[in-house]
């Protein structure tokens, strides 16, 4: 049973710490409206595995839990958004990071997307995950997700039904590099330090719009599918195949 809908869903930001069930929410998200998961940190560990220009650039800056230059990430969004799989909408898991993005993210989005459509459809819909801090760390060390069809697990809250190995298709599960403790603190000081600030500045105009991440998974995504249909005025149909 695949879920679809026929009308634009335009853009989707979803914000929140590491761990706060960004990537885990946007596979939901992406399903549910047939609109794809543009993951920034997916997108550079890709980079880094295939040993592009690009990735060789960010790979020791993730690797201690650092943010990638602006510039790097934006013209890499930018290819991604351009795709015609985004037409429809897409969602942003980890992107924007910094005002800087919001900013140019703001202003791509006037340019590239706001030309055949109604503007009150292509202004993102911005959605922060609130997890209580002290949950991330455990989150973070739990995680678990496949190789090859990218689905996320946790050893503690969402385990496999065999152990380390993907319920889809039985490949080996992996813990990522950043996924190390030490390194944990330093992307955790990253985004209190630079992320932050993108929520103040899509609250200062008024499109913020807070769930809360720590309750069980399937009710985070109740909330979030509330307020994407809330605010495009949609439901999701649902048909067989
Ligand atoms: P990125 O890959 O974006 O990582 P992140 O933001 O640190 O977020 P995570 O992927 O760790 O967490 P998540 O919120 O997606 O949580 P998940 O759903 O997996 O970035 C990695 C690096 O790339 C950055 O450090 C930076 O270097 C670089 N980068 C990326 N984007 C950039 C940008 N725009 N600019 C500059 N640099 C950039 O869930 C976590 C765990 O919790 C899972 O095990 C899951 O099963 C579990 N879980 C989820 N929801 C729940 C729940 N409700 N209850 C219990 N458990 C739950």
């Amino acid at each position: 049973m695949a879920e679809v809908i026929s009308r634009n869903i335009g853009p989707i930001i979803l914000l929140g710490p590491p761990g706060a069930g960004k990537g885990t929410q946007a596979k939901r998200i992406a399903e549910r409206y047939g609109i794809p998961q543009v993951s920034t940190g997916d997108i550079l560990r890709e980079n880094v595995q295939r040993g592009t220009e690009l990735g060789m650039q960010a790979r020791s800056i993730m690797a201690r839990g650092d943010l990638v230059p602006d510039y790097l990430v934006c013209d890499m969004v930018a290819l991604r958004l351009r795709n015609a799989d985004c037409k429809r909408g897409f969602i942003l898991d980890g992107f924007p990071r910094t005002p800087a993005q919001a900013g140019w993210l703001d202003a791509f989005l006037e340019h590239e997307f706001f030309d055949n459509a109604p503007r009150s459809k292509c202004l993102p819909i911005v959605i922060r995950i609130d997890v209580d801090y002290n949950k991330l760390l455990r989150r973070i060390t739990g995680r678990r997700s496949c190789p090859v069809c990218g689905r996320i697990y946790n050893v503690y809250s969402q385990p496999p039904r065999v152990a380390d190995r993907c319920d889809v298709d039985g490949s080996s599960l992996v813990t990522r590099e950043d996924d190390r403790e030490e390194v944990i603190r330093d992307r955790l000081a990253a985004y209190e330090l630079q992320t932050k600030p993108v929520a103040e500045y899509y609250a200062r105009k008024g499109r913020l719009v807070s769930v809360d991440g720590d309750l069980p998974v399937n009710e985070v995504t109740e909330q979030i599918f509330r307020v994407i249909e809330g605010q495009r005025g949609v439901t999701a149909g649902t048909t067989d195949g």
